[in-house]
């Protein structure tokens, strides 16, 4: 089989990344520089420092990339961009950075959506998924539960109705004095924690498919300041594994009710939230009851990364052909 080369390019929030893939499912190079340190005392991304940043960074990561790959530019045969969603000023960064290279080496170019990037993440590795499936789309800006009858096409099931889950952990996080982003910290101590206090939850959302994690968001933040009126301490790890398994527990109550009701055999975990032990834990459990077959990126790739953007662009490349270089940056584009 002749080989493919597509580079990957993804500056969507706060991680500038440029990866080599062969053939839309081998890594060759998948390289990530990370600006957590950066935002990490501000809480949370600044987005003018996010974009300065990823302009400084995308040149040598694109050289590392190329190296660790073993290839030249002229090796290249797609380069596929995220144009969407995510913070407008990081997107123009790399999308204008991969609308350069294009244009002067005269190679095809596709833009990507960052979400179906996650979706696809999948995919490196695990070439034989094969829909129809169900997909938990989780991360820190979306929460999408959706119905893929084929690649590329995503029927809505339900989403969040206000914070994306990740969002939520990231918050708790905070209020908790855990650092950013929150969903590693909740995830690591929450291990051998108790779970056992009940935030209690919006009721408006239990016969869809919709989501809600502000109500337990506010929940967990008018414990704290309670507990913190009477003087006690915190029982910070209690609290975030409560909290950790509230979300936990709306999300697969909600997906595996899917999976009864559209008789799914395959699901998809994808986004930084699919990286969760939790998470992947409890669905592993019962997808093994119901021998369905359950799959989740490989923790690296479940985070912002390039390799699933080029994942993403060589399945649309191969089936409608290059884009035009005209195609925008798109800070709220939808699937
Ligand atoms: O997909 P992603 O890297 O960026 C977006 O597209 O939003 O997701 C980032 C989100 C953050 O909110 C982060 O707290 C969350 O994923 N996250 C986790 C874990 N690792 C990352 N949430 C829960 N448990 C984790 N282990
Ligand atoms: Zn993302």
């Amino acid at each position: 089989m002749t080989k493919f080369l597509i580079l990957g390019i993804e500056t969507s929030c706060d991680d500038t990344s440029v990866s080599v893939i062969e053939n839309g499912n081998i890594i060759r190079s998948n390289i990530i520089s990370s600006q957590i340190d950066l935002h990490q005392k501000f809480g949370g991304v600044v987005p003018e420092l996010a974009a300065r940043c990823h302009l400084e960074a995308v040149l040598p990561i694109y050289r590392l990339a190329l190296t660790e790959a073993g290839v030249s530019i002229h090796d290249i045969q797609l380069i596929a961009a995220t144009y969407g969603p995510g913070l407008i000023g990081s997107l123009l960064v790399g999308l204008s950075f991969a609308k350069g290279l294009a244009l002067a080496g005269e190679i095809p170019f596709i833009g990507v959506n960052h979400i179906e990037g996650h979706i696809y993440a999948n995919i490196l590795g695990h070439p034989e998924i094969e829909p129809p499936l169900l997909c938990l789309t989780v991360s820190g800006g979306h929460t999408d539960l959706l119905y893929m009858r084929k690649w590329g096409s995503y029927q809505v099931l339900g989403r969040t109705k206000d914070d994306a889950a990740g969002e939520a952990f990231d918050k708790i996080s905070r209020v908790l004095g855990l650092g950013y982003p929150g969903g590693p910290y909740i995830d690591r101590i929450a291990v051998g924690a108790k779970d056992d206090l009940e935030f209690v939850q919006a009721k408006g959302f239990t016969n869809s498919f919709d989501f809600s994690f502000s109500g337990l968001k506010t929940a967990v933040m008018n414990y704290i300041q309670h507990q913190k009126q009477l003087g006690l301490e915190l029982d910070v790890p209690r609290i975030a594994a409560s909290f950790q398994r509230a979300v936990v527990t709306q999300l697969t109550v909600k997906l595996f009710q899917a999976v009864k009701d559209y008789e799914a055999g395959t699901i998809l975990l994808s986004g930084g939230v699919a990286a969760n032990t939790l998470l992947r834990r409890r669905c592993q459990t019962e997808a093994e009851r119901l021998g369905i077959t359950l799959y989740y990126p490989e923790l690296s790739l479940c985070t912002d990364n390039a390799a699933m953007i080029a994942a993403a662009g060589y399945f649309h490349f191969i089936n409608e052909g290059p884009r035009n270089l005209e195609i925008t940056a798109a800070s709220d584009l939808k699937l």
